[in-house]
This record gives C-alpha cells, structure tokens and sequence, in this order.
C-alpha cells in the first residue's frame, strides 16, 4: 500500500531513492515521482505506471540533489495518473509530501483551505496535507507538521520536506509503517527495512504519533506534544542479498525454492529433540497465558489466514484446546465472545495488515492475551504482543505469499506442541515423535521442488481453463483454498477452494470440461473419502489433477489418461501441508507465466495492506 523512501546525506539522493523505490515497489505499482531539493531548488518528476517509467523519464531528464523523498503508488482516492502521483506540492511548489494511508477528513480540510485561497489540483486526500502544512508553515517544517497531523483524521506515514530547510526531512506516523535508517552522516527514511539494508541494518522503527526530523547528522523524535521520545535502534539481521532474484526470473519462484531453508530457519533452535520440548524464548513472557488460555482465536488476513485454519487443527489435535479462526476484518464487525481466557494468536507476514492490527487490538481489549507469528521483526504487530514467535523466511518480496506462509505453518507447529506440553496434553515422547517428523520437513521439501512432477506441461493447459476447483479435507482443505488464491491473485483465473466433501452440495454442477480441478489426496484420516470424491468428478468427465503422496498405487488405479497425478514425498499427514502446498504453489506460478501475468506484482494488488 503505497512505499516511501526518503534521503538526507552526501549521497546522491536521487539514486539511493529510486534503488529504495525499486525494493518498495511491491507495495504498490500504479505510478511513482520524487522529489529532491539541489541549488536549483525543489524539483519533482513523476510518471504514471511502474517506477521503469519514471526511471526513464529520470534518464532522459535527470534530477540531482542531495536530499529528497520519492513514492511508489497503490491509489486510494484519485486514479492512478501522473496528476495524482505523489510527492504532492503545496501552492508555492515549495513544500512537498509522500504519503501511504488515507486521511479520512481531507474533504473538510480540503473545504476549509480552499475557501482561504489554496488551489487543489489532484484528485486525492494527500495533497489537503501539503496545503495544510503551507497553511500553519512560519519557519519550522517540524513545528507546521506537529501542529497539522493534530487535524488529520485517518492514518498515514508521511514524509514530507521544504526548499528554505536544506538537507532536512520531517516525518510522521499513525498506521501504516515507516522506519528510519541510521548510518554515519546520513539518514534514510522508508515503509520497511527491506528497501535499506543495502545502505544499513540499524533502524529506528516509528510508532504511532512518532514525530521525526533528519538531518545528515542528527534525528529527533517527539511526540504529538512535541516532546522528545527516547527509542532505541534494532540491528536487523536480513542479509541484503535475500532481496535481490538471484537469479530467478521471478521474486516469487525464488522465494518457492527459499522454502526449505525457510522452514529450517524457522525450526532452527526451537526444537528439543532430545528432551521432547519445544523452545520458544521470545513466548517465555506469555507462558503463564499460555498454560492457562481455556481457547485459542487465530486472527489473520488472506494466506496467512489459511495459515491460521491449519493452526486451528494443530492446537485442537495436539494441545486439545478450542480454537477458532477470524478474519482480521470481519473479528471487529460481530460479537465475539472473548475474555481473559482467551488467547489471540495474530498471524503475519508483516506485521502491519491493519485489518489484523485492529482484530488484534479488539481481542486484547477485551480481556484477551496476544501473542503473535510475524516475519518482520520491529513491525508495528510484534511491538503489541506480549510475545512474538519469528517466523525467519527473509524478507518476502513477491506479492503472492509463499515462503512466509510455509513458516507460519511451522510456526504453528511449534506453537501447538509447545501448547501442548505447557498444558500436559502432549508427552515428552509423542513430542519428540513430531518434532522428528518435523526436522525431516526441509530435506522432504528439496526433494518435492527438485522434482515436482509435469508442471509446466499441466500450465500449457491450464491457461485455458475457465474456472479451476481445489478440493481437500481436514488440514488439506485450508491447502486447497490457498492452492486457489495463488492461481486466482497471479493468473487471474477463477479458482476457489472447496472441502470436498461439500462439492455434492453445490459446485459439482460446474464441473465440465472447461473446469480444472486440483484434488489433493494424502494419505491420512480421510484418504478414502478423498478418492470418492475424485470418483464423482470423473463421473461427470471432470479432468483431475490429483496430488497425491508418492508410491500410492491406489490413486494411480482411478486416473486416467486425461488426469494428472503430482506426487509428494510422504510424510506424517499433520504436517504434509507444507509439502502439499508446493505443487499448487508452482502451479499458479507457471500458468501465470504462461498466461504473460505480472507474476510478482499483480495488477490490482499490493503486499502489504495497511488501510482497512
Ligand atoms: C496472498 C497474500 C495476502 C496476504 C495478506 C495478509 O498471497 O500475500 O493474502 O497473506 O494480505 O498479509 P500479512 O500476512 O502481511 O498480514
């Protein structure tokens, strides 16, 4: 949802701004501008469309300065179009601000301002702040910006700057994330760390109502009232080069092949296996909560989502606690019944999907403890809970969720036997046995990827399809549906999963021949009642793809020649969806591939979705 960089140092600002840009584009991709401030003054360039547009325009007219701040797009209010591309300017073209968030009241300010002269000239909510800074400006960026965010309703990370205050940038946050990068005689600014670690590690992450000037050599951070707020730095240790393709011709099939060092990653350290116990120091603050939640809510927003119905059965099967699972934004719009029994486990990849904050914060508030499963250590969701299990995936910059979502299901893993044995309803053998079959996860996930069965062939194919069904059972069906959301986000082929069990109530009459269907069939608890439900599609001249665990015979004998059967190594069916997941994962990847998508960034979409 919209990235910000922004630059003070001896740098050339307007390179460090654009590499930044390039590593935020994720998060938004319907245009992109900058601005920076040399002894020509205040310039901006901005282009509709992908930041290559910009870049060009920047080749064939470049800017320098050696301060500035630059924006990558996700639009809100106002198209996507190079009038309404930020950084948005003030009357006097003198003062300038990038913005992600919304601001709920720009239509009164915007009235207000108007009727005392300020000229608007786009169509959205950010540029009422410009007009509102220039308004209350006389002398200090900081001091205008501390008294107009006390009018602002709404949420926003704003980076803004003025021509007559050299080398200095003035930010401020309520919602969405920014953090600032330190480094020796420069500072950085951005809405993740991810954009800057080729620059530093050390970062100061904002809160809300963080107000911050940089400078070269000096940050200050106050508060709404203006006084200062003392926040240490967080050394982070994602290695730069886990955000570059390495090769790949996608982000999205590097992070797929990321997948088993993810995983170990996330394992690592964690599991006891001699002594039968899981090890969850960053949990060691909540054990008391832990020990004593009578139930579990998971909250989480789309794959992580899914990941959270795979929890569901984890802690019910292992730790024999109820769990129920919640959107992030529907938790708030019922009325769920939560009290200090409760334990709210929010899951995310960021940390800063607000639909998941707000779920989060609701639970607490009603009485609720929090922990957390989050891949971005300092986000906003890991500074609210009393305790965050990191997921240790690196930073995940294709859109479509893969190596995080594998570690959230570890994660999980970890979380329900630590549950368990914290509460006694797992013995130090039968965790042990778990943990076991879990070290032998990543070898097993090389091995799937290494050889993953006729894909690229099956993508020939399913370009065609008009609609594709993904049925599972039990753990397997929250596979299907995040098998579906894969190959509908990046193809923009109609999918959706099913339990299939429910298929006979329903969507067997979409079944023909233009219909794909996914059926995944491990062996397990409902293996049988799996190839029943194949049966019935084949019944109806449905064309199978069927994932199944290698060297089942059984499944081979129903395929026929028109079906596909994708194997997977077997293993303890609690955590084969981890495994089963990959294929589908690969799947969505070489249909969009063969149907031309923008694999990593899909029309429409952003990574991280920080408004409501
Ligand atoms: C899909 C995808 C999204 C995210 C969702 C939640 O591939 O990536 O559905 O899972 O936006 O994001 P996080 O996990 O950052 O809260």
């Amino acid at each position: 949802m919209c990235g910000i960089v922004g630059y003070v140092g001896s740098r050339d600002a307007v390179g460090v701004i654009l590499d930044g840009l390039k590593r935020l584009e994720y998060r938004g991709y319907d245009s992109a501008g900058i601005a920076v401030v040399s002894s020509g003054g205040l310039q901006r360039r901005r282009s509709e469309g992908k930041l290559q547009n910009l870049v060009r325009s920047l080749a064939a007219e470049p800017l320098s300065g050696a301060f500035g701040l630059g924006h990558t797009r996700w639009a809100t209010h106002g198209r996507p179009s190079e009038e309404n591309a930020h950084p948005h300017q003030d009357c006097t073209g003198r003062l300038v601000v990038v913005h992600n968030g919304i601001i709920e009241n720009y239509l009164a300010l915007k009235a207000r301002l108007e009727g005392a002269g300020h000229r608007f000239v786009t169509q959205t909510d950010t540029e009422v702040v410009a007009h509102l800074v220039e308004s209350l400006y006389a002398g200090s960026l900081e001091e205008a910006v501390r008294r107009a965010v006390g009018e602002l309703e709404g949420i926003y990370a704003l980076v803004l700057m003025h021509e007559s205050e050299p080398q200095t940038l003035v930010a401020a946050r309520v919602g969405p994330p920014l953090v600032v990068g330190l480094a020796e005689g420069e500072h950085f600014l951005a809405s993740d760390v991810a954009a800057l670690l080729p620059y530093t590690r050390d970062f100061v992450f904002l809160d809300d109502g963080d107000i911050v000037t940089v400078t070269p050599g000096a940050m200050r951070l106050v508060n709404a009232a203006g006084e200062p707020v003392v926040r240490q730095a967080q050394r982070i240790l994602w290695d730069p080069i886990q955000a570059e393709k390495g090769g790949y011709r996608h982000f999205m099939l590097k992070e797929i092949h990321e997948q088993p060092q993810a995983v170990r990653d996330t394992l690592f350290g964690r599991m006891g296996l001699e002594e039968g116990e899981v090890h969850i120091e960053e949990l060691a603050g909540a054990a008391a909560s832990l020990a004593e939640a009578k139930r579990v809510v998971l909250i989480a927003c789309g794959t992580s989502w899914h990941a959270a119905l795979v929890g569901k059965f984890l802690i019910e099967q292992i730790a024999g606690l109820p769990a129920e699972v919640d959107y992030g934004s529907e938790f708030r719009y019922r009325t769920p019944i939560v009290d200090a029994s409760t334990l709210a486990v929010a899951i995310s990849q960021s940390g800063e999907t607000a639909d998941t904050l707000a779920a989060f914060r609701e639970a607490k508030r009603l009485g609720a403890s929090g922990v957390a499963i989050c891949n971005v250590q300092g986000s906003m969701l890991t500074r609210e809970a009393a305790g965050t299990l990191l997921t240790h995936a690196g930073p995940e910059i294709g859109v479509a969720s893969t190596k995080a979502f594998t570690s959230q299901l570890v994660a999980l893993a970890l979380l329900a036997l630590h549950l368990g044995r914290l509460r006694g309803t797992l013995s130090r053998d039968a965790c042990r046995r778990h943990l076991e079959s879990l070290a032998r996860l990543p070898h097993l996930m090389e091995q799937a990827l290494a050889a993953p069965g006729p894909i690229e062939e099956l993508a020939k194919a399913a370009v065609k399809a008009s609609d594709f069904l993904y049925l599972g059972r039990g753990i397997h069906y929250p596979i299907a549906l995040e098998g579906a959301l894969k190959l509908k986000e990046i193809s923009y082929i109609h999918a959706e999963g099913y339990p299939a069990g429910e298929m006979k109530h329903g969507p067997i009459a979409l079944i023909d021949e233009r219909m794909g269907i996914v059926a995944l069939c491990p062996r397990g608890r409902v293996y049988e009642k799996m190839l029943s439900n194949v049966q019935e599609v084949k019944a109806r001249g449905g064309r199978v793809i069927a994932v199944a665990t290698a060297g089942d015979s059984e499944i081979r004998r129903i395929l026929d020649a028109a079906d596909t059967l994708l194997e997977v190594p077997a293993l303890d069916e609690l955590w084969s969806p981890l495994l089963f997941v990959l294929p589908l994962q690969l799947l969505a990847y070489y249909t969009a591939v063969r149907a031309g998508r923008d694999v990593d960034q899909p029309r429409n979409l952003a990574k991280s979705v920080t408004v409501e």
